[in-house]
């Protein structure tokens, strides 16, 4: 026989065996058919967490996309959370390398961004000492009490003349005001370099750069580059860092002036002081990008996310006058009416207001899809094989409006959260605005206190009520953002003092 024959005679054989053997060795998540090069870019509109919602209801909840040429599995249900995020947790634990989170964490010398391995458990280590430790929280309660005053006062003022309150300026004020003083040992209120309105500006640029994709990461070498640089992408992005490591500086030299760093009294004298100092672990070395880099992460991370929750729960609130005036009546009930000053004890007592805080989490998740994981090996979630160096989202806002999880899950219902275990710590994963396993927030202790701090301190010494001629039907839900989700238009309160505390001097 020839072997053109024996091929012909054999080839119906081969193609028996490989479809045996093929569907479950190489079953891949399904997902919308891309275009050559772009994949499945076209498909996306203004906000990605809406577009893959809307994509993830019609192709399952574990879909295989490709961002340009880079291959995308977006998790949308509770269940390939869990996989992923616990079962695989070790197997998905490292970050993406991408150009703007490499220029942003200072060529990957910070937490968030940077891959997983020595660095990041010692960086980790060491802030968790300096920042995050409950010895520190203790030490800085003056801080977040001060600044709670501080913004009781601001408020106190526009109930005298019954002017509206822009939420968003004083709730950033009050929760950067906080964190800079805790992190960086600074008050921008009383620098001559910068003030409170252009660290806030700052904020949003930087966080709409880490969070814009970058054609350079996804289309295929030197073509992706090119759009970046004709696009303006590459030079609005340096332009913005550079004003970033103009401030860093600034706040490093200060401590440097002052002999600030030798004391430890914050986390930048402290890092300060270690830095080129030999640690004792491996290779790891303290520079001063592992130290730009642990400030981009407290000023990208630790503000935004916590002031954007604080407004989604005023909003919620001021939509559903029943919810608002339980919870007052109740936080006023529990906490008598002759305060002076709202406590960190006090967030122990008011029951009512973490599930209100929990259905806001459920509802508008900050990081609406979980910082980008990536496989560093074969896995298989939910049946399907996700090769290694395959790019992880995880969209927590799908998973929190899931009616396999959430009884009427487009509803805000705080009482849903009554007699269940359901929490966001991580233990749970239908809802986790602060992720989970390994990679997930160690900022989450810190942010919840100032979060339930910043609502205690306005819910129980105002009453809030719409502009005049406005109605609940005109506040507008819409959602703008590229890392962080928040309210577009901004939330603008009348404050007045609830009768039993018209008397009081703030
Ligand atoms: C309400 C407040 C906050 C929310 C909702 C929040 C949410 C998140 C989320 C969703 C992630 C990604 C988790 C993942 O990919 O699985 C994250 C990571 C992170 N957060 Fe927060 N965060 C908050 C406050 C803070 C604060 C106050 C800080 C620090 C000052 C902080 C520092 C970080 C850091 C460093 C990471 C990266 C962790 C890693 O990759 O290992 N966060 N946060």
């Amino acid at each position: 026989m020839s072997i053109f024959l024996c091929f012909l005679f054999l080839f119906p054989l081969f193609l028996i065996i490989f479809k045996k053997i093929s569907p479950s060795k190489m079953k891949l998540p399904p997902g919308p058919t891309g275009l050559p090069i772009i994949g499945n870019l076209h498909q996306f509109g203004r906000l990605l967490h809406s577009s893959l919602h809307k994509l993830s209801l019609e192709h399952g909840p574990v879909m295989l996309l490709r961002f340009g040429v880079v291959p995308v599995v977006v998790i949308s249900s509770k269940e390939a959370a869990k996989e992923v995020l616990k079962t695989h947790d070790l197997e998905t634990c490292t970050r993406p390398k991408m150009v703007t989170t490499g220029l942003f964490s200072y060529n990957f010398k910070d937490i968030g961004f940077t891959q997983y391995g020595e660095d990041w458990r010692e960086m980790k280590k060491l802030v968790g000492l300096e920042l995050f430790s409950p010895k520190k929280q203790k030490s800085f309660r003056y801080i977040r009490e001060e600044e709670s005053d501080l913004l009781v006062k601001k408020i106190s003022k526009s109930t005298q003349t019954q002017t509206q309150v822009d939420l968003g300026k004083a709730l950033f004020s009050f929760t950067a005001g906080i964190l800079f003083r805790l992190a960086f040992g600074q008050n921008f209120r009383e620098c001559d370099f910068i003030d409170m309105e252009r660290v806030e500006e700052l904020v949003t640029e930087t966080e709409t750069n880490v969070g814009t994709l970058a054609f350079t990461d996804f289309f295929p070498t030197g073509l992706g580059w090119l759009i970046d640089r004709l696009s303006g992408q590459r030079s609005r992005m340096n332009k913005v860092f550079s004003k970033l490591t103009n401030l860093f500086q600034h706040v490093i030299d200060d401590h440097l002036k002052t002999e600030q760093h030798r004391d430890h009294s914050d986390l930048i004298s402290a890092m300060l002081d270690m830095i080129n100092k030999p640690t004792n672990i491996g290779t790891f070395k303290i520079t001063s990008d592992h130290l730009k880099g642990v400030m981009s992460n407290v000023f990208l991370a630790g503000v935004n996310a916590g002031v954007i929750t604080m407004i989604w729960t005023m909003t919620e609130l001021i939509r559903h006058p029943r919810v608002m005036k339980k919870l007052q009546e109740e936080i006023r009930a529990t906490l008598g009416s002759n305060k002076e000053r709202i406590t960190e004890e006090d967030l122990q007592k008011v029951e009512y207001l973490k599930m209100v805080i929990e259905e806001t989490f459920r509802l508008h998740p900050p990081a609406p899809i979980l910082l980008p994981r990536l496989t560093m090996s074969d896995i298989k979630i939910q049946g399907y094989n996700i090769p290694k160096n395959t790019m992880i989202e995880i969209n927590i806002y799908t998973i929190g409006r899931d009616p396999k999880c959430w009884t009427n899950p487009d509803e805000f219902m705080p009482e849903r959260f009554f007699n269940t275990s359901i929490n966001y710590k991580g233990q749970h994963f239908e809802l986790l605005p602060f992720g989970a396993g390994r990679r997930s927030c160690p900022g989450m202790a810190l942010g919840i206190t100032i979060l339930e701090l910043g609502l205690l301190n306005l819910l129980y010494f105002f009453n809030w009520s719409l502009p005049d001629g406005m109605t609940i039907a005109d506040i507008d839900m819409e959602e703008v953002g590229a890392l962080n989700i928040a309210k577009k238009i901004p939330l603008e309160l009348v404050p007045t003092l609830p009768s039993s505390f018209v008397n009081k001097k703030y």
